[in-house]
């Protein structure tokens, strides 16, 4: 393996989606190969199961805490499979819209125990781990005001996003994330993602570069002749 691994995680309206697009703009005007993925539904086969994640069923029928997490690792493995590994055997770097994190403070949060997830983990994700994760780190009330969808399938989003119980489920999975970041700061980097989106476009770069340059990649700017070039 070859390629960079570098996952971004936070709760629904932390702009992980626009700061990826940032990102992947950033790295294409420097000419880095990569490639920006997203969980779940990273894959055509991926895309199946994120809709019958995503989307309530015309009976209402919800799905068990259980049946929701093998969902969650079915769409990972086949997107390791299918385009994480390959991409990495290449030598891309790979940029991942929410992975095992998630998972962690989700399921999780819906009370999924520990040792369920450990075991998960290392059948789908073997010794892989990212080499980054950058958790965009956000009161869930913002989070909650900001996101205009619902995924009204999930466990945490059986109410409307703004009432209690939900702004509830999102503070425990908020607190998920970042208890993971202390656990492991070395792969975990927490960026502030209340500011301005160009703030916060500068503190991604400010988490990911060093982890680029030091992989080989070429990340500094190809010209100096635009002062506004970022
Ligand atoms: P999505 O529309 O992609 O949300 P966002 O734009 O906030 O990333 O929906 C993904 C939803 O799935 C989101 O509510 C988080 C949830 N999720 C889990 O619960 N567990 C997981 O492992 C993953 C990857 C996502």
């Amino acid at each position: 393996m070859r390629g960079v691994l570098v996952t971004f995680e936070g709760i629904e309206g932390s702009g992980k989606s626009t700061q990826l697009l940032r990102l992947s703009e950033r790295l294409r005007r420097r000419g880095v190969d990569h490639l920006v993925t997203k969980e779940p539904g990273g894959t055509a086969l991926g895309a199946e199961i994120r809709r019958l994640l995503l989307t309530r069923h015309a009976s209402g029928e919800i799905w068990a805490p259980e049946a929701e997490l093998l969902l969650f690792y079915a769409d990972r493995a086949q997107h390791l499979k299918a385009v994480i590994r390959p991409a990495l055997d290449a030598g891309q770097v790979v940029l991942v819209d929410r992975f095992e994190d998630s998972t962690r403070a989700y399921q999780g949060a819906s009370g999924i125990p520990e040792d369920a997830l450990n075991h998960l983990r290392d059948l789908v994700l073997q010794r892989l781990r990212p080499h980054l994760t950058v958790l965009l780190d956000l009161e869930p009330e913002q989070g909650l005001t900001r996101a205009g969808t619902r995924n009204e399938a999930l466990p945490g989003f059986q109410e409307t996003r703004f009432d209690e119980a939900a702004v509830d489920f999102h503070r425990r999975v908020r607190q998920r994330f970042l208890q993971i970041a202390k656990d492991e700061p070395q792969r975990v980097s927490i960026v502030p993602a209340k500011e301005d989106p160009a703030v916060v476009e500068a503190g991604v770069w400010r988490a990911v570069s060093p982890l680029l340059r030091s992989s080989g990649f070429e990340v500094e700017k190809k010209s100096r002749a635009s002062k506004t070039s970022l």
